[in-house]
């Protein structure tokens, strides 16, 4: 039987590292799995992805743009594959908008659940891997990594916002959490990437 499962967390917290490995990882049991990443997934839903990283814009339009972005991957990428038995795996979906616009920007918590409910109002991920790591951990790593080039000029708007910003996205990713603990598996995302990678083995074997 066919999964829709998703990676979350804030930048740095470790997903894209982690994701292609559960991948590879499914792939070796014979499932079929298709990766995908948020926004984007689609060809336009790509093009929406580099105006919502690089171009300055109203936080009303940066939600609608989101969830424009997600339609598209929903009903292109997403529902054809989980009707063809192929298991999705895609790096953020929706919780991202709660915790980002929501949290992070102080988008209005009811709007969004209004957006979720447009757009995909029959489907939720089976399973969310929620990588939970002290914001500032996140941020060190991303500073170690390549990614911020010597004076950060090749981050994009949202990896150039401050620590108190991703404080309020992990509380927005709790909040989300809390409401609606069944669909989430929270992974300690501070650990060594052994020991992350341990955990992850452990929820494969469970699903
Ligand atoms: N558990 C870990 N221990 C040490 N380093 C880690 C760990 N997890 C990830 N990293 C390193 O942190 C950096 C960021 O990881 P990664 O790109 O996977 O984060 P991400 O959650 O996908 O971030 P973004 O949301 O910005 O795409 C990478 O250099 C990665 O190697
Ligand atoms: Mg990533």
């Amino acid at each position: 039987m066919s999964k829709f499962i998703t990676f979350e967390g804030v930048d740095g917290a470790g997903k894209s590292t982690h994701l292609a490995w559960f991948a590879e990882a499914l792939r070796q049991r014979g499932l079929d799995v298709v990766v995908t990443r948020e926004p984007g997934g689609t060809p336009l839903g790509e093009q929406l992805r580099e105006i919502l990283l690089h171009q300055p814009m109203s936080i009303g339009t940066e939600t609608l743009l989101m969830f424009a972005a997600r339609l598209e991957h929903v009903e292109q990428v997403i529902k054809p594959a989980l009707g063809a038995g192929k298991w999705v795996i895609s790096d953020r979906f929706s919780d991202a908008s709660f915790a980002y616009q929501g949290g992070g920007r102080g988008m209005d918590w009811d709007k969004l659940r209004q957006l979720e409910q447009w757009v995909h109002p029959d489907l939720q991920p089976d399973l969310t891997l929620f990588f939970d790591v002290p914001v500032e951990v996140a941020r060190k790593r991303l500073r170690m990594s390549d990614r911020a080039g010597t004076n950060n000029t090749s981050l994009d708007r949202f990896e150039q916002e401050q620590s108190d910003f991703f404080e309020r996205v992990r509380a927005g990713y709790h909040k989300r959490v809390q409401q609606n603990p069944h669909r989430y598996v929270v992974i300690d995302a501070a650990q060594s990437l052994e020991t992350v990678k341990d955990k992850l083995q452990e929820v494969i074997s469970a699903i």
